[in-house]
């Protein structure tokens, strides 16, 4: 049932969902031995939302989705499929089943996509082809987080830079003109050890010819350096590929809007691509890194606060563990 073969791609709307308690720098103090100065002048970072309670992967990227659904104008009976990006699923089969239940998505097929700090540009790239190609009119792409739940809390190089969080798009097709004006994603599993959330498990004999491994994820483990070195060599070369597949230079970027991993990262990234501060978009302080969330709960404030307008082009790129890494370049509405 492929219709509109060729269609372009529109977002329409967008939404996002925190968790009610803020942890703030003095009180990651208490848990590990470190101090706002550090992280502050490290990272950016000066606060970030804890799930706790009934809270949870679900609840959160539901509420995104309804944000988003609402500003769009869309009704969940009308999306066509939903896409959640998370590397932190509340159950391994999938989440995105869970968030078409709860948002009464009747008709939209659900699944969970993996590609962590850069699930969300990943998810934007995948939902396009299928818009693209006539499948689908209206998608639900949501990037949602719960790294609380892996973090090492005993980890002070780690744990002071995550924070729970989901953000959602509408994403439509459009006869009015492709609004995804280009992209670049890139893997190389050859780095895959320097950012880890991984199982780890023990074989036991099952019976005399079979052996099982069983055991659970193990708390994140990061190379800090490596990834940061990693962030500001391969984020601006993804973000000129894209560029040039967009056919526009970077002066025509209104926004920079990346993942947010660390603020001397984002200024890097700005800097070598010559985008003005101005321009880089940071929530930071407040969230720190939401991982697959970061981008649309971003996207989401600054549009809610009426900095991005209609037809601004905006420059996103995510990356991290994989590792992973990709660019898309849209324009608002
Ligand atoms: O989504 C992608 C995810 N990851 C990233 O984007 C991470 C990219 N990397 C980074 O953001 C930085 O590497 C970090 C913020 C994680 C760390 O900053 P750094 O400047 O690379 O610090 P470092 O690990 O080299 O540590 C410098 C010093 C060390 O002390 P010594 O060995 O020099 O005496 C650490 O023990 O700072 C110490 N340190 C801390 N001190 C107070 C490390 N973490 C802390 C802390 N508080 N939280």
């Amino acid at each position: 049932m492929l219709h509109d073969v060729g269609a372009g791609v529109a977002v329409v709307g967008c939404g996002s969902a925190v968790p009610a308690v803020a942890l703030d720098n003095d009180g990651l103090s208490r848990v590990v031995e470190t101090s706002d100065e550090w992280i502050a002048s490290r990272t950016g970072i000066r606060e970030r939302r804890i799930a706790s309670g009934d809270e949870c992967l679900r609840s959160l990227a539901t509420t995104a989705c309804q944000n988003a659904l609402e500003m769009a104008g869309v009704d969940a009976a009308d999306v066509d499929l939903i896409l959640l990006a998370t590397s932190t699923p509340d159950d391994l089969f999938g989440t995105a089943g869970q968030v078409q239940f709860a948002l009464g998505a009747t008709k939209a097929v659900a699944f969970d996509l993996t590609a962590a700090c850069s699930g969300f540009v990943f998810g934007l790239v995948t939902a396009a082809q299928f818009i693209r190609t006539g499948a689908y009119r209206t998608v639900l792409l949501i990037g949602a987080d719960v790294l609380s739940r892996w973090t090492d809390w005993g980890d002070r190089r780690t744990c002071i830079l995550f924070g729970d969080g989901a953000g959602a798009v509408v994403l439509q097709a459009t006869a009015e003109g492709d609004r995804l004006l280009g992209f670049e994603l890139h893997s190389d599993g050859s780095l895959s050890g320097s950012l880890n959330l991984a199982f780890a498990g023990q074989a036991r004999p099952l019976t005399d010819e079979t052996t099982v491994t069983q055991g659970t994820f193990q708390p994140i483990t990061m190379n800090g350096q490596e990834i940061y070195r990693f962030a500001v060599k391969r984020v601006p070369e993804v973000i000129e590929k894209a560029l040039f597949r967009a056919d526009i230079g970077v002066e025509q970027v209104d926004w920079l809007l990346l993942h947010q991993a660390n603020q001397r990262i984002l200024d890097a990234v700005g800097d070598r691509l010559g985008i003005p501060r101005d321009k880089i978009i940071s929530n930071m302080a407040t969230y720190g890194n939401t991982s697959a969330a970061s981008i649309p709960l971003a996207l989401d404030q600054w549009v809610r606060s009426g900095q991005i307008k209609p037809g601004d082009t905006i420059a996103s790129a995510g990356f991290g563990a994989g590792l992973t890494w990709g660019a898309a370049i849209f324009q608002w509405k």
